[in-house]
């Protein structure tokens, strides 16, 4: 018996002691500042003003702020709203048919969101509700209130009365114990319907996760624009495409050619998780948007959200111990995706040059011109998934050169069919005004 106790008691203790090692080990491998800050003001669920959080987290708070004044531009990207139409007059040609082809600027900072969708002149009378859905921390609350389905059947203007706040702790973050959270109801039931329970994933997962609320590819279905993720095939972009042509979906009939077109929206996550280098080995879009910052005593995750070019000590140098070899990369990598998507630009108009001209012939084959048809629809919508995600091509270079190169293909398949419906050979001619050896390689 007595040997029984001494077993047990020398037991406990060791236990004890890991566990003692364990929480030690825990908390030093926790951001000082969660170490030190107690909660000043209880946040109610749901809590819109991230200036109520802010009193508990100030360093985050004061540095999401910052993407406010943020106005730096990189070759390719940074935080200008520069307009995608004046750099490559070819999307006017792209989008035409589409509110697109009128005004398309690029992203900026996220306390922008808000002003930046009232802004647009895309938005009109008959704009949905819907459009709110990845610009406001509203929206996690005015969801739970009135459900999705209300929401998305409110007209924008009707809806923009309950929005007053951008993108806030909300949209990230449960409160009270700040931990990551799918806020979305989109991203939610797309998950639920490939059988995956965003609960189970792992904080680093979360930390590419959350981006997804919103940085996706998304339609609005049906009559009542219900926001909908095309994954239920997977996210790859062969597999939403295959997703759009069974739902029979189109965003717009492109004018004189006839065909049914869509448009890709900022898939960053779909393109990143697509097998990229960084993403198998782990690495998040925290890791490189959000990197820790240090002042003083505290350390914390950067909320200032922008391009990791502008600060790429901080962003890559955590783990690349040559910051400006890693940069010079990004710097070839970008360029020739550049180049490669001006080139699938030209493919592409010279594909819908061709349909219209077919079109307009009465003569043509009806049944080659529904092919060249498809082939252009498939070719945009690989192309676009490309242009519309916002790294030039850094996310995953062996992808996106992959499916540029379809796209190129795609296209020109569609020009020979729809040369050969028409029976005129004058329609196979390569690009008059838009050749890559004219305007393509010419950066901004
Ligand atoms: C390995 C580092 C890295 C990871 C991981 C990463 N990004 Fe990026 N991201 C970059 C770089 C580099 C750029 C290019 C910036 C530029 O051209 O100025 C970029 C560009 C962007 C942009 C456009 C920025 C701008 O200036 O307009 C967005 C939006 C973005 N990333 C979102 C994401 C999301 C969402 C994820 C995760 C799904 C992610 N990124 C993962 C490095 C990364
Ligand atoms: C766009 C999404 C997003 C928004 C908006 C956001 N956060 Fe975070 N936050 C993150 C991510 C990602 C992390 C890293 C979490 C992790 O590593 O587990 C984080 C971490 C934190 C942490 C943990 C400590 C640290 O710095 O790593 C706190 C506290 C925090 N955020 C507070 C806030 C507050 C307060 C707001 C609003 C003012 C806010 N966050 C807005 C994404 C966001
Ligand atoms: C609630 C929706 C939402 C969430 C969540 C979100 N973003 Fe964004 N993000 C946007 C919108 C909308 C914009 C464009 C705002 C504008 O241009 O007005 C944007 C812009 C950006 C930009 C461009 C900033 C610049 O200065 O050019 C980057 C980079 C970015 N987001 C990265 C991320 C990362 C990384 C995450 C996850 C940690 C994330 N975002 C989470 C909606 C979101
Ligand atoms: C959290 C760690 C981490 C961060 C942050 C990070 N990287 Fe990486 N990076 C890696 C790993 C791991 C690899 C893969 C190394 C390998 O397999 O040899 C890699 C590979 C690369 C490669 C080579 C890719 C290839 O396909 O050959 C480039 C270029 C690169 N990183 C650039 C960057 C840039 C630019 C940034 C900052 C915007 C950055 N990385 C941030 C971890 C990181």
């Amino acid at each position: 018996m007595q040997k029984y106790t001494t077993f047990i008691l020398a037991g406990l203790v060791i236990v004890l002691a890991a566990a003692l090692a364990g929480t030690l080990i825990f908390m030093n491998n926790q951001p000082a500042q969660s170490r030190t800050t107690q909660p000043i003001v209880e946040i109610a669920p749901l809590e819109p003003e991230s200036e109520l959080w802010g009193r508990n987290f100030p360093n985050q708070y004061s540095s999401l702020l910052k993407t406010r004044n943020n106005s730096l531009d990189t070759t390719f990207g940074g935080s200008s709203a520069f307009s995608h139409l004046e750099r490559d007059p070819r999307q006017v040609i792209l989008f035409t048919g589409y509110p697109f082809s009128i005004d398309y600027n690029d992203d900026r900072g996220h306390e922008w969101a808000l002003e930046d969708v009232r802004a647009t002149k895309r938005v009109n009378e008959k704009t949905p509700g819907t459009c709110y859905s990845c610009k406001s921390s509203n929206n996690p609350g005015l969801w739970t209130e009135m459900g999705m389905e209300a929401y998305d059947k409110t007209s924008f203007s009707e809806l923009g009365k309950h929005l007053t706040e951008s993108i806030g702790c909300a949209n990230c973050h449960e409160a009270g114990t700040m931990r990551l959270v799918v806020t979305n109801p989109a991203l939610k039931e797309a998950l639920e319907r490939q059988g995956k329970d965003w609960t189970t994933y792992s904080r680093q997962e979360m930390r590419s996760l959350v981006c997804a609320n919103c940085h996706v590819e998304y339609y609005f279905k049906g009559d009542g624009k219900y926001l909908t993720l095309p994954w239920d095939g997977g996210t790859k972009v062969e597999e939403m495409y295959q997703y759009y042509n069974e739902a029979g979906y189109k965003d717009w009939e492109y004018p004189e050619a006839l065909t049914p077109t869509l448009k890709a929206q900022h898939p960053e996550y779909e393109m990143y998780t697509a097998g990229s280098t960084h993403y198998n080995a782990g690495v998040s879009c925290a890791d490189c948007h959000m990197p820790y910052v240090r002042e003083g005593a505290s350390k914390y995750s950067m909320h200032d959200i922008h391009s990791p070019l502008l600060n790429p000590e901080l962003a890559c140098g955590q783990c690349h111990t040559d910051t400006e070899a890693v940069v010079r990369r990004v710097s070839l990598i970008q360029d020739q995706v550049y180049n490669t998507k001006v080139a699938t630009e030209d493919a592409i108009v010279d594909a819908i040059n061709a349909i219209k001209a077919a079109t307009a012939n009465a003569a043509s084959d009806p049944d080659l011109l529904n092919q060249a048809r498809e082939l252009h629809r498939q070719s945009q919508y690989y192309w676009d998934f490309v242009s519309a995600e916002n790294s030039m091509g850094f996310h995953n270079p062996e992808y996106i050169l992959k499916v540029l190169a379809e796209s190129t293909n795609l296209a020109r398949q569609a020009q020979m069919l729809a040369a050969q419906a028409a029976n005129d050979p004058s329609l196979l001619e390569i690009g008059t005004y838009y050749s890559s050896q004219e305007t393509g390689a010419v950066l901004p």
